[in-house]
């Protein structure tokens, strides 16, 4: 089990590129816990990789500390600046950089030889590694000669071979197809629990994120919109951007008839004789009368009423089958209501069609 040591500290590290006089990363705080995975989520250009590239020493900091495990590796008052090679960190790059005139043991072994460690060990910790990411055997094979996938291993075992005290992946799944990123996911995910990995992963594949994430700090424009566990930003956003960037939102007009204990008392347009007592997404203020947008995840809407939910009622614009469930797009008053119905259900265009919306996974947002 993780212990709640901080791990990885940044403190209020900045970065502006002079010569496209851009500010890449704006006053970013976080900490990273031993065994921890954590995931830097955002746009392209959002500057996930220049953060990265701070940590391990590649780019320099214009403000800030970094400290890796019981090093100050970076401060800008005090001048320290550590060299990538005495970070303790791992890399791994989106383009894999494996050095094609070596072989995939040398690859694996390179950053052991700047550490002026013994042959027999060097050799010992390269199979190890090799064994850890399911390339046995492969340490003959001239780098070049193995599939996409497999020098993603091979990346990753040298990230991994001088047993960092933390390993910083930049968006190492993206090339990879579909389905191998998919099961990459899962090996990701099992070896980091099992080894105690300390990850610090960079990606814009949300669905990524909420999968092999402990917690996820979405970056928007240089800046930490919002961290936090993935369940608690998909399901209690508490900007727009984060709720949108994260998964697809239903978005209705809403009205506030009433506020109950923090609570907002909501009719929708689609429904103006009902009322929802619905979680506010941002700060407000909501006042009876004020117009509101209230969003719900597609996948909350159901076609069963349950214990908090309320109908609304609607016509079928498109269904689209699925295999597993059927993606509807249902029209009501005016608005257009997003959801999935069980596999099977395949409704036609014009049906009438009932939705249940849950009062708990509904929130308001000011306009
Ligand atoms: N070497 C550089 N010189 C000048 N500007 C740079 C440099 N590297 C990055 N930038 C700028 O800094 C900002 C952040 O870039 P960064 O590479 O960190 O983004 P990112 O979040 O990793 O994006 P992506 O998802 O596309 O990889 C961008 O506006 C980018 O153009
Ligand atoms: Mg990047």
């Amino acid at each position: 089990m993780q212990s709640r040591t901080p791990h990885v500290v940044l403190g209020e590290i900045s970065k502006t590129f002079k010569s496209s006089a851009t500010l890449a990363v704006d006053s970013v705080s976080l900490e990273v816990f031993k065994g921890e995975s954590v995931t830097l989520l955002g746009p392209s250009g959002c500057g996930k990789t220049t953060t990265l590239r701070m940590i391990a020493g590649l780019e320099r900091a214009d403000t800030g500390m970094i400290s890796i495990g019981r090093n100050i590796v970076f401060d800008a008052r005090t001048h320290i600046d550590l060299p990538p090679e005495r970070r303790n960190a791992g890399m791994v790059f989106q383009s894999y950089a494996i050095w094609p005139h070596m072989s995939v043991a040398e690859n694996v072994a390179f950053p052991l030889n700047a550490r002026r460690i013994a042959a027999a060990d060097i050799r010992e910790r390269v199979i190890r590694a090799l064994e850890t990411v399911g390339l046995e055997g492969f340490g003959e094979r001239p780098a070049t000669r193995l599939s996409g996938g497999q020098q993603q291993r091979v990346a990753f075992a040298r990230a991994l071979v001088h047993e960092p005290e933390v390993l910083l992946l930049d968006e190492p799944l993206s090339n990879l197809d579909v389905k191998l990123r998919e099961q990459m996911q899962i090996e990701l995910k099992s070896l980091q629990t099992q080894q105690g990995w300390t990850v610090i992963n960079v990606t814009h594949d949300q669905t990524e994120a909420l999968g092999i994430s402990d917690r996820i700090f979405i970056l928007n424009k240089g800046r930490i919109e919002q961290g936090g566990a993935p369940r608690e930003l998909y399901e209690r956003p508490r900007t727009k951007f984060v709720r949108d960037f994260l998964g697809k939102v239903v978005s209705l007009t809403g009205s506030v008839k009433g506020l109950f204990n923090g609570a907002v008392l909501v009719s929708l347009r689609c429904a103006p004789d009902l009322v929802w007592t619905c979680t506010p997404g941002d700060s407000g203020p909501f006042a009876p009368g004020d117009d509101v947008e209230v969003s719900i995840r597609p996948e909350a809407v159901t076609t069963r009423a349950g214990t908090d939910t309320q109908p609304v009622h609607g016509k079928v614009l498109t269904a689209l089958y699925q295999g597993d469930r059927t993606l509807c797009e249902a029209a009501s008053g005016g608005e257009k209501i997003l959801c999935y119905l069980p596999g099977g259900l395949l409704p036609a265009t014009g049906e009438d069609l009932t939705l249940h919306l849950p009062a708990s996974a509904m929130q308001v947002w000011s306009r």
